[in-house]
Order: C-alpha cells, then sequence, then structure tokens
C-alpha cells in the first residue's frame, strides 16, 4: 500500500507522516510538496519530509504552469469571488492536486492524502479534484479523524514519532494561518477570526502598507495579446518574470490587500486577509482594456459569466464540463482583448491613465459632441419610440383603469 501526501513541510502535514503509517500499517508514504512560489526551503522540506518517515519526497516546481494554465484563464475570465477575492488558494489546489494524482499513478499508489481540515474549502477542492481526475484512488484526510486537537498536541504527536519540531519556529509570534504562493498570499485565524478587529500591521508580509508607501505616483504600462498580460513598460516577460516584476511595483505602493469576510463553500463565513499586488494590478488593467474591446452585450453576459466562473474555482469545480464550457467562452471574447493599459499606482490606490487597443470599439467620430456625418441624431427619436412601446402601452393601460 501506498499513499500519496500533499506536504508542505509544516507541523500538520509533518505529523501526518507517521499518523498514516500508525493507522494504514504497512503503508508507504510519499511526501510531494508543490512550489507554487511561496518562499520555502524546498531542500529543507524535502530532508523533513523523510525524517519524519517519507519513504520518498517529490519536489514539483509548478510556477509556470500554475501561471499559463490556471492564473491566466482567470484573469481573462476576470474571476473575482464576493467582488474582492482574487482566488489564490482556489485555483492552485486543482494544479497541486493533479499533480499528486500523477505521482500516484506513477508510484501505483492507492490513496492521496491531504493536511486541509474539515471546516474549509481546500478539502472540496483537493478531493474533487482526485474524483475528477482519478476516481479510483482512495482520499484520506486525517484532520477530520484524528483526535489532535491543538498545536501542543501535534508537537506532543511529533516529539513522540521522530518528527523534527522547529521551536523556534513554534515560537514565531506570527498566529495566522497562511497560504503563499506567487500570485497571492492569505492570512486567516487568531483575532482575525472577529471581523470587527482591524488586522494588525503585522500581518501583512508582502505589500507596504498604503500610508507608508512612496509619496509620488509610480506609472506602469501592462501590454495584452488575447487577454493575457505580455510585457511591463514595454518590456516582453514571460508569465514569472511578469507577476514577480507587478508584485514588487505593487507591493511597493501599497497595492492589493484584500480584508473580506467569505463565504465559504462548507456554510460557514470566515474572513482573511489578501496580499496580492500584482494581482490586482493585472486584474484591474484587463477590465480596462475589456472596457474598449467589448460590445455591451458580450460585456455584460461576461459579467454573469464571471461571476459563475469564480463561484465555480472557489468550489473546487475547475475539472468540471462548466468550468470548461464557460472558458471557451470566455476565451472567444479575448480574441481581441490586446492593448496596452497605463495604470497610476499611489499609495494602495489604482488610476487609469489611459489605454488603447488596435481592436478598441470606441469611435471618438462618432460619440464626438462636436458635429459628424456618420450618427443621425434623428434615428434615436424612432429608436426610443420602439424601445419605449411596452413602458406606453403599460401606461396608457394603467390609465384606462384609473378612470374606471
Ligand atoms: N479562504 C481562502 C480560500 O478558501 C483561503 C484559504 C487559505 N488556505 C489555507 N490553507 N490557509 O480560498
Ligand atoms: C483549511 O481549513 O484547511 C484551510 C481553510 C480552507 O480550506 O478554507
Amino acid at each position: 500500500k501506498k499513499i500519496v501526501l500533499a506536504y508542505s513541510g509544516g507541523l500538520d502535514t509533518s505529523c501526518i507522516i507517521p499518523w498514516l503509517k500508525e493507522n494504514y500499517p504497512g503503508a508507504e508514504v510519499i511526501a510531494a510538496c508543490a512550489d507554487v512560489g511561496q518562499p520555502d526551503d524546498f531542500e529543507a522540506i524535502e530532508k523533513k519530509a523523510i525524517k519524519s518517515g517519507a519513504s520518498k519526497a517529490y519536489i514539483m516546481d509548478i510556477k509556470k504552469e500554475f501561471m499559463e494554465d490556471y492564473v491566466w484563464p482567470c484573469v481573462k475570465a476576470d474571476a473575482v469571488y464576493e467582488g474582492k477575492y482574487l482566488l489564490g488558494t482556489s485555483f492552485a489546489r486543482p494544479l497541486i492536486s493533479k499533480k499528486l494524482v500523477e505521482i500516484a499513478k506513477k508510484e501505483g499508489a492507492d490513496a492521496i492524502a491531504h493536511g486541509a481540515t474539515g471546516k474549509g474549502n481546500d478539502q472540496v477542492r483537493f478531493e474533487l479534484t482526485v474524483k475528477a481526475l482519478a476516481p479510483e484512488i482512495k482520499l484520506i484526510a486525517p484532520w477530520r479523524i484524528w483526535d489532535l486537537k491543538s498545536r501542543e498536541d501535534e508537537i506532543k504527536y511529533a516529539e513522540a514519532h521522530n518528527v523534527p519540531v522547529d521551536y523556534k519556529s513554534e515560537e514565531n509570534p506570527y498566529p495566522y494561518s497562511m497560504d503563499w504562493n506567487i500570485w497571492h498570499l492569505s492570512h486567516e485565524g487568531d483575532d482575525l477570526e472577529n471581523p470587527a478587529n482591524a488586522p494588525k500591521d503585522m500581518v501583512y508580509m508582502v505589500t507596504t502598507q498604503p500610508e507608508k508607501a512612496p509619496d509620488t505616483p509610480e506609472y506602469v504600462e501592462l501590454t495584452f495579446e488575447k487577454g493575457i498580460p505580455v510585457a511591463v513598460n514595454g518590456k516582453k516577460m514571460d508569465a514569472l518574470e511578469l507577476i514577480t516584476t507587478l508584485n514588487a511595483i505593487g507591493a511597493k505602493n501599497g497595492i492589493g490587500i484584500v480584508d473580506l469576510v467569505e463565504n465559504r463553500l462548507v456554510g460557514l463565513k470566515s474572513r482573511g486577509i489578501y496580499e496580492n499586488p500584482g494581482g490586482a494590478i493585472i486584474m484591474y488593467a484587463h477590465r480596462e482594456l475589456e472596457y474598449l474591446t467589448l460590445d455591451r452585450a458580450t460585456y455584460h453576459f461576461k459579467e454573469h459569466v464571471a461571476n459563475k466562473y469564480a463561484e465555480l474555482v472557489y468550489d473546487g469545480m475547475w475539472f468540471s464540463p462548466l468550468r470548461e464550457a464557460l472558458a471557451a467562452f470566455v476565451d472567444e471574447t479575448q480574441k481581441t482583448c490586446s492593448g496596452t493599459v497605463k495604470l497610476k499606482l499611489y499609495k494602495g490606490n489604482i488610476i487609469s491613465a489611459g489605454s488603447s487597443s488596435p481592436y478598441s470599439l470606441y469611435s471618438e467620430e462618432y460619440v464626438t459632441f462636436g458635429e459628424d456625418d456618420v450618427y443621425d441624431q434623428k434615428d434615436a427619436g424612432g429608436f426610443i419610440n420602439l424601445f419605449g412601446l411596452p413602458l406606453t402601452m403599460r401606461a396608457l393601460m394603467m390609465q384606462k383603469n384609473e378612470k374606471k
């Protein structure tokens, strides 16, 4: 019996290694750690997995695939959950799970285990992905079954099972549950659990707080091709360089802090602080370009699609027929989403500073208040008569009934 474990190197998933071996006697645990851009020491993580009892450890650099195949589709879709959350954790989970499935198949493993709790969204995302890609693989979620109730329990368990405990980091005054990747950093728990509390200054690990940001605005220009950003300030960049560059520029100017009480899929509300400086810039710029390139009907329909798309991604339904069908619609709309967008960044604010596209549907010639010879204002009278006909008919009916 072999079990592939989604391993982070933290205390939780380190305890899971001996726990699995104890509870599934004879099982071999293969630890798989995904590098999605979190600033970790992956060599140390690999060593820790083996010391904790894993028979093998995989470190998977999936940053490029993450950006190109998971982040970009959501940018094109303008997918934002509940108006604020840029889905940084949500869209990393299906990719990590897909990699776990690949390893499980290669290793001939029969189960996949993860360290998500029974109260959250992540368990759903991990497990739905496995169900969609390899329904024959069993799922193990230790958090839903074991009786380790606290950090202290875990440390005791770790000490009793030869799991290295990093006491320094256990004493770390930073008390939040974090999820970090190249697109975002999330913070949940501790005093943030009371939504009446303002986040403490120490929460922020990426972004300069707006009041401490530079006093002069910084301009940044993004170039898009078919809905995907490809250059910053005229310099062509691949996805990784681009997000890294924009994260740095955004963080410096206090951009991309989100504070949200969101609806988890499991029915609970939870409060999270998100830092996504580069992401905020990209999402804003992308919408700016669509204002130019999408016609009214498509734009309005796409707004509905964006909400549904975000909900599907949040709910772990990445590998679902509906998400795939909506992605095809989105791609169709992005054929003309190319051009440049200039933004002014200033103390946490993103301010539009002009955009242009060869596919712009905006016509100065037609819209001008000055004279033109392409738009006959007389046509508008007939248009309003017919467009307003239902209103006229209803008003006439009501007048007739009032007279009775
Ligand atoms: N609430 C966010 C989401 O559901 C972030 C979750 C963060 N996950 C974590 N394991 N700390 O997508
Ligand atoms: C967890 O419960 O494991 C983290 C939070 C979430 O998944 O929503």
